[in-house]
C-alpha cells in the first residue's frame, strides 16, 4: 500500500463540533451533527481506499447490490464475493455496486486516522478513562443512487462524508414495543435491518465536510446522489451500551430455552450478571474483535 506515507494523523484536530451540544446529545441518546476535515486526506480518495479493498482479508469486504428497496428484513448482504474489490472501487460508474470495508484498523494508518477521530469525541464524552472501548472503522463506497435499506446498529456511530453526497434519514420506532422486538432480532440475526419503516424525525444532507454522531439502536436509511460516494463510520460501545448489548446477547441464549427474560435496564443488578455470565462464558464473539457477525452498515 501507498497510502500510510507522510499522512500522519496521530493528535491533529480533525473534527469540528461544539463540545457542550455533543456532550448534551450523547447523554440523551440523541443524534447531532458534526464538521470534519478529512475530505482532503490523502487516505481516503477513492484510489487509496482501492488499494485498502485489495489490501483487506477478503472476509472484510462486503460486496452488495446498490439497487435495494429501504425495508429488506431478512438478514445483512453477503461478504467476500469479490476477488479483486478494490478493481470493482476503481471502476464504480459502470460496476454499480454498494462496498464497506469492514475493520479498517487493521492498517496501522487507518488506525491512527480512526484514534485521531475518536480521541475528540471520547475527551467529550467518556465518563471516565477507558468507558468509550472497541473501537473500529467502516469505509462505505457505493454507486450512483444506491440505497442503503433501514436498520440501525448497536454501536455509538461517527458517520463521516468523505466525497460525493447522499441523504441520511434518521427515524425512531413507532413504540416501545416495536423497538424491543427489533432489538431482540437483532440477535436472532437481523443484523439491525428493520421490519417496518421507521417514523421519520430528519434527513441530513450528507455533503463532504458534514458529519453525524448516531446512538446506538437509532434506525437510519440512505439514499445516494447520482454520483460515487465515500464515506467512513467510526464505531465503538460505552461501558454501558456494551453491557447492554452482553445482556441482549445472554437473554437471546435464554429465549432459545423458551424462557422470556428481562430486557436490559430494568436491575442494573440482574444486568450485571448476566453480563458477567456471558463474558465468564466466553461467547462474547459478536462483541469483541472483528465484527464477524455483527455488520455495520
Ligand atoms: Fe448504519
Amino acid at each position: 500500500m501507498t497510502q500510510a506515507a507522510g499522512s500522519t494523523t496521530r493528535g491533529a484536530r480533525l473534527l469540528e463540533f461544539d463540545a457542550a451540544a455533543l456532550a448534551a446529545a450523547y447523554r440523551a441518546h440523541a443524534p447531532i451533527a458534526v464538521e470534519h476535515g478529512l475530505a482532503d486526506q490523502p487516505l481516503l480518495t477513492l484510489e487509496a481506499i482501492a488499494d485498502l479493498a485489495d489490501w483487506l482479508p477478503r472476509d472484510c469486504v462486503i460486496c452488495d447490490t446498490p439497487d435495494q428497496p429501504l425495508l429488506v428484513p431478512e438478514g445483512g448482504p453477503p461478504r467476500g464475493s469479490e476477488p479483486r474489490p478494490g478493481d470493482v472501487i476503481r471502476h464504480l460508474e459502470v460496476r454499480r455496486s454498494w462496498l464497506t470495508l469492514l475493520n479498517i484498523e487493521q492498517q496501522p494508518a487507518y488506525r491512527e486516522l480512526m484514534d485521531a477521530c475518536l480521541d475528540q469525541i471520547a475527551a467529550v464524552v467518556e465518563h471516565r478513562p477507558g468507558d468509550m472501548r472497541r473501537r473500529v472503522g467502516f469505509i462505505f463506497v457505493s454507486s450512483p443512487l444506491s440505497v442503503t435499506p433501514a436498520h440501525f446498529d448497536i454501536e455509538h456511530s461517527l458517520l463521516l462524508q468523505i466525497s460525493g453526497q447522499k441523504e441520511l434519514t434518521v427515524g425512531h420506532f413507532a413504540t416501545a414495543a416495536v423497538e424491543r422486538r427489533e432489538c431482540e432480532r437483532y440477535w436472532e440475526g437481523s443484523h439491525g435491518r428493520v421490519e417496518d419503516l421507521p417514523l421519520v424525525e430528519v434527513t441530513h444532507d450528507m455533503v463532504p465536510g458534514r458529519g453525524v454522531y448516531l446512538p446506538p439502536i437509532r434506525p437510519h436509511w440512505v439514499i445516494n446522489s447520482d454520483a460515487v460516494t465515500l464515506s467512513m463510520t467510526l464505531t465503538f460501545f460505552s461501558a454501558d451500551s456494551e453491557r447492554d448489548q452482553f445482556v441482549e446477547a445472554f437473554n437471546a441464549r435464554l429465549r432459545r430455552f423458551r424462557v422470556h427474560p428481562r430486557p436490559p435496564g430494568r436491575s442494573l443488578a440482574v444486568d450485571e450478571v448476566k453480563a458477567t455470565a456471558m463474558r465468564t462464558w466466553g461467547l462474547r464473539r459478536r462483541l469483541t474483535g472483528r465484527h464477524e457477525e455483527s455488520t455495520h452498515y
